[in-house]
């Protein structure tokens, strides 16, 4: 039973009475019940309240697993996957981007004493190479007191849509309560979580999503400039291939930032103009006035022709470097999800430059993020047993 559902029913006597003593709308009292939170600005008065009815109340009784409930950020979130920003409505990226937050102050994240998948398995399942976004998992995983392990499978040797169904059933057996899926195929974590009885993240699928690349993205960006809404966000180099770039345009987009890409017309997908943004073939011109540049890698391996002369070449129309940067014409913030293929897309000058870079930043923030979004599944999941 969840704590709301305890306080609503055993000390007030069901919804009605509850409504009549808090003096609250039978809808609000129900929303509560349904979501098995209670925002936090209530209890001071279901408290007071309770004492009328002879039951003495604290705040820890809203933490009833002595963990940071969903509740303290005022919206119930119940969403089972993360499989893409698209999935997710502005309050749930909210909460997320709320509970990363609070994962980013250390003495909270390395509190022993947080048990929030206690007894909870993740499975890390990359059928492509990782090491920052696997181990950022594993590490947040196991911060947050779960048991983790990792399959490392190559994707060259499987045929892909019978492999995936198998190994469904198979980790399906073991009972876990997240996996966490890389594939080289666009829709394949998504088709996995029709299979399996457990939440499903989507770490990278294809040219598709990388939905947790962008939230860590997004909270990086809040904590440099304590906003998000009217930042000028330039995208630049390999958008064709980036499942990076389409989950950071979703994203960003629903958070009223203005969105430029940037990028030689071969490696710019021609829809990219209905995204929500504008497009630039010109480094000069895209940069103008940007608060944050993020740089995508070269994605060698997705391409089949060849669409760029030399990476030399490319460099020198592309690659970002102080040159370039003064184009921006204002103190500017770099970003790159990694792998970096430095004097390719970012000269070492600029990528390393603490006054400019976020680079290490965005791998710090991407271990919080990811416990506070492994925290929310979690939690979701509990309240819909
Ligand atoms: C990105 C990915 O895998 O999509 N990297 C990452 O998650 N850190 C970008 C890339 O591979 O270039």
């Amino acid at each position: 039973m969840t704590y709301s559902k305890n306080i609503i029913d055993n000390i007030f006597g069901g919804i009605r009475p509850a409504s009549r003593a808090l003096d609250k709308a039978a809808t609000t009292i129900q929303g509560w019940y349904d979501s098995g939170t209670i925002p936090q600005k209530h209890w001071a008065g279901i408290i007071s309240a309770a004492k009328v009815f002879n039951h003495s109340l604290s705040s820890e009784d809203f933490f009833p697993q002595q963990t940071t409930k969903l509740g303290s950020f005022g919206y119930p979130f119940n969403k089972i996957h993360c499989l893409s920003i698209g999935d997710f409505n502005r309050p749930d990226i909210e909460t997320l981007l709320s509970l990363g937050e609070h994962y980013l102050d250390l003495n909270i994240q390395k509190n022993p004493n947080n048990r929030v998948l206690k007894g909870k398995t993740l499975i890390n399942l990359f059928f492509e190479n990782s090491t920052r976004t696997e181990k950022s998992f594993e590490l947040a995983a196991k911060r947050l007191g779960a048991d983790t392990i990792s399959m490392q499978i190559a994707s060259s040797s499987i045929k892909k849509g019978e492999t995936l169904m198998d190994t469904a059933a198979t980790l399906n057996a073991m009972n876990p309560d997240i996996l966490v899926v890389r594939h080289s195929a666009s829709g394949a974590p998504a088709l996995l979580a029709q299979k399996v009885s457990c939440s499903v993240i989507n770490a990278g699928d294809g040219m598709h999503e990388h939905p947790t690349q962008a939230l860590l993205d997004a909270l990086t960006i809040k904590s440099a400039f304590k906003k998000i809404s009217g930042l000028r966000i330039a995208i630049c180099g390999d958008i064709l291939h980036s499942r990076v770039a389409r989950s950071n345009v979703k994203l960003l987009n629903m958070l009223g930032a203005e969105v430029r890409l940037i990028g030689p017309k071969t490696l710019l997908p021609p829809e990219a103009k209905t995204w929500g943004v504008s497009v630039f073939n010109n480094m000069k011109e895209g940069l103008e006035d940007c608060d944050i540049v993020i740089m995508l890698r070269l994605q060698l391996e997705r391409m089949s022709d060849a669409l760029i002369p030399s990476k030399r070449e490319y460099f020198h129309f592309y690659g970002l470097d102080k040159e370039k940067i003064a184009y921006t014409k204002k103190k500017t913030f770099v970003m790159h999800p990694g792998p970096m293929n430095r004097g390719v897309e970012i000269s070492s000058e600029i990528a390393d430059d603490e006054q400019i870079s976020l680079i290490k930043k965005q791998v710090e923030t991407g271990v919080a993020m990811r416990m506070g979004i492994l925290h929310a599944l979690s939690e979701s999941q509990d309240n819909n047993k």
